[in-house]
């Protein structure tokens, strides 16, 4: 794999501009080669970098079918929804048609096994029967980080981290709350064509030290090692990073 890169940015205005961008020329690049994007979505402050792809006239809403990483066992309009947040950041002011989000099955909150493979069998539908695949492969893969270094629901010292078949799983002992939630698998993301951290914030700059100088320590951002390069966004001081975005 290649070696993950370092992007940095001068504000979080001209990092939502540059991933934006970047999305947009990996939108194209899907496009071009399949007629379909397939995008999975984080929380967090993620939903609002994706600022930069509203009226933008490159992005064609009616190709992506977008999925989420991971999400809270709550109901889609909950606060606590990662789809919830998304909607409020993005969705809501663009024109995606509806059946191209992929949602967890409201009716199922209560069984977390049900629920998790009801997700899992929805990425199945997407996926097994045009690629068939032993993973899903995504077009691209946008995470967060936590100041602990953990990524989607993977959180660090988790017996989730070793998990190699699963595509979708759940935990029932975030130790960042809400405690229920369902997670893509590390074999999901690191099968996926691209992978992007957007881990801006002063906060993370000593864990992005650490995922990027000793991935030894094995934090569970330091075991996303796709195929394609890892880019990671930051605009904290302190961190040298180069400035340019590639595709
Ligand atoms: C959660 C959060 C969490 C978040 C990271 C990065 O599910 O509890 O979504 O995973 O994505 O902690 O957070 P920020 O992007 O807000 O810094």
């Amino acid at each position: 794999p290649n070696p993950p890169a370092l992007v940095s940015f001068p504000s979080t205005d001209v990092l939502a501009d540059s991933l934006a961008a970047f999305i947009v020329k990996a939108q194209k690049d899907s496009l071009d080669k399949k007629g379909r994007f397939t995008i999975a979505l984080s929380g967090g402050s993620l939903p609002k970098m994706l600022r930069g792809l509203i009226g933008n006239p490159g992005v064609r809403w009616d190709k992506w079918q977008v999925f989420y990483v991971d999400e809270r066992v709550v109901p889609l309009d909950h606060p606590d929804s990662n789809h919830f947040a998304c909607m409020t950041h993005l969705f809501s002011k663009v024109p995606i048609p509806a059946d191209h989000i992929h949602t967890i099955d409201q009716s199922l909150l209560n069984d977390l096994e049900e629920l998790s493979d009801a997700y899992e069998k929805e990425l199945i539908r997407e996926f097994a029967q045009k690629d068939s695949a032993r993973f899903p492969i995504f077009d691209l893969i946008l995470l967060g980080m936590g100041p602990d270094g953990h990524t989607a629901s993977l959180f660090p010292g988790h017996e989730l981290l070793t998990e190699e078949d699963r595509w979708v799983a759940y935990i029932e002992d975030s130790p960042k709350p809400p405690p229920r939630r369902i997670t893509f698998t590390l074999p999901v993301i690191n099968h996926a064509l691209r992978v992007v951290f957007v881990a801006a914030g002063k906060e993370k700059t000593d864990t992005l030290s650490q995922v990027l100088d000793h991935p030894e320590t094995g934090l569970p951002s330091a075991r996303v090692k796709p195929t394609f390069p890892v880019i990671n966004f930051l605009h904290a001081e302190g961190i040298a990073g180069t400035s340019g975005l590639e595709l």
